[in-house]
């Protein structure tokens, strides 16, 4: 019988950290004790200015369709703030805004990527660009972050492995999931590597810029003549907590903006109208509670980190940014996806395995901190009785 699925509907990919999410769940229904470091959210609230502005949008009538690349008073203080935080001119016309960030990816690729073209990204890395590589039956050619080189990308790699086919690369600092970031120096050899390429687009995801905790977040964008080759990804979900309000942006040159913007009528119309004043809220109201919640990420780091290190057959670097460890496990002799099960089952701790991000995530798990302290030190301690069970 011939299938009512769409052939490309077999290369698609997933995230599983929403798979070990709902197991998780599924235990917890049945009285078992899970902590819970699988997750990629903030586990703070919203700040409440942010809250009361939606909340006055929506009695001041913001309930109805607006712009599709969103409304003119966000797209401006978007482009205010990336002009500054990237030190580059941005114009509001060059701003999109979109339901959560994710869709940046799934639309930047869907406009610039042809059928047999070749995508650069890193590995292990989120999953969801391997995954949308190959959605447009493009070639994914991963450039494998190793731990050696704490996590970052390796100019040299990308040098070999940009060929005439190459159309895209995707950089990710901070990353996801080794907490890497790439310096300037990084960036500014990455540059050199595409210097004479046109026709060559880098997809900057910066979901993770403000949540840094060594150095300061560069943007590949902010380098001589790459403003006009770069998407600059960014959003609220992680800097404001704000997962589940689904509000993101892309930036990138005006012709592609509205080649973005067509997209985004032909799919979700626009965003959600009062979402975006709160964003306005977000970007232009007070910067504290932001500010708190990584200097509380910046302990944990700490806690999680030296605790892991103490335990037999791991080892972990620490993190630059984001609010994940990637603590390297091969001394424990089993291989990710055995240990993340085993972890789970065996004492309630829910992590996800390195091989979720790619197969470079081999050897590998990836923990989340936004956690409580209290709980991060509870996940320690049973992840070293687990290993001395063994
Ligand atoms: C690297 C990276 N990019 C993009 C996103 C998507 O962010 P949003 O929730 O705003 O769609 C995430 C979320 O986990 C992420 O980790």
């Amino acid at each position: 019988m011939s299938s009512i699925l769409a052939d490309r509907m077999a290369v698609l990919g997933t995230e599983t950290s929403f798979e070990v999410l709902a197991r998780a769940k599924a235990l917890e229904r049945q009285g078992k004790s899970i902590i819970h470091l699988e997750i990629g959210e903030p586990d703070f609230n919203t700040p409440q200015n942010i809250k009361e502005a939606a909340v006055k949008a929506l009695y001041a009538g913001y309930t109805h369709y607006v712009p599709a690349a969103g409304i003119p008073e966000l797209r401006e203080a978007i482009a205010e703030y990336i002009s500054k935080t990237r030190k580059i001119p941005v114009d509001p016309e060059e701003v999109v805004v979109t339901p959560g960030a994710k869709p940046v990816i799934f639309f930047t690729i869907l406009a610039c990527v042809n059928p047999g073209e070749e995508v650069l990204y890193p590995n292990p890395g989120f999953p969801i660009y391997e995954s949308m590589i190959k959605f447009v039956g493009a070639k994914p050619v991963p450039i494998p972050l190793k731990e050696e080189n704490d996590f970052r990308i390796d100019h040299e790699y990308v040098k070999e492995k940009t060929t005439e086919k190459t159309k895209m690369i995707i950089l990710n600092s901070p990353e996801n999931p080794t907490g890497s970031v790439l310096t300037r120096d990084d960036l500014k050899l990455i540059a050199d590597c595409i210097a004479e390429r046109d026709d060559l687009i880098v997809l900057s995801d910066e979901i993770y810029s403000r949540i840094i905790y060594e150095g300061s977040h560069e943007s590949i964008a902010s380098l001589p003549g790459m403003k006009e080759k770069t998407v600059i990804l960014d959003g609220f979900s992680k800097t404001h907590a704000m997962t589940g309000w689904r509000l993101g942006y892309g930036v990138m040159r005006k012709d592609l903006a509205e080649k973005i913007t067509q997209l985004v009528i032909n799919s979700n119309s626009c965003t959600c109208a009062f979402v975006q004043v709160a964003g306005i809220e977000a970007l232009k109201g007070p910067q504290d509670s932001a500010d708190r919640m990584v200097a509380e990420f910046r302990k944990r780091r700490e806690i999680i980190v030296e605790g892991l290190n103490r335990i037999k057959g791991v080892t972990c670097k620490k993190p630059k940014g984001a609010f994940y460890v990637f603590p390297n496990i091969t001394g424990t002799g089993m291989r990710s996806k055995e240990l993340s099960d085993y972890l789970l089952n065996e004492v309630g701790v829910a992590v996800l395995p390195g091989t979720s991000f790619g197969r470079y995530g081999e050897g590998y798990l990836r923990i989340s901190f936004a956690n409580s302290a209290e709980n991060i030190k509870e996940a320690l301690r049973r992840i070293e009785a687990a290993l001395e069970k063994l």
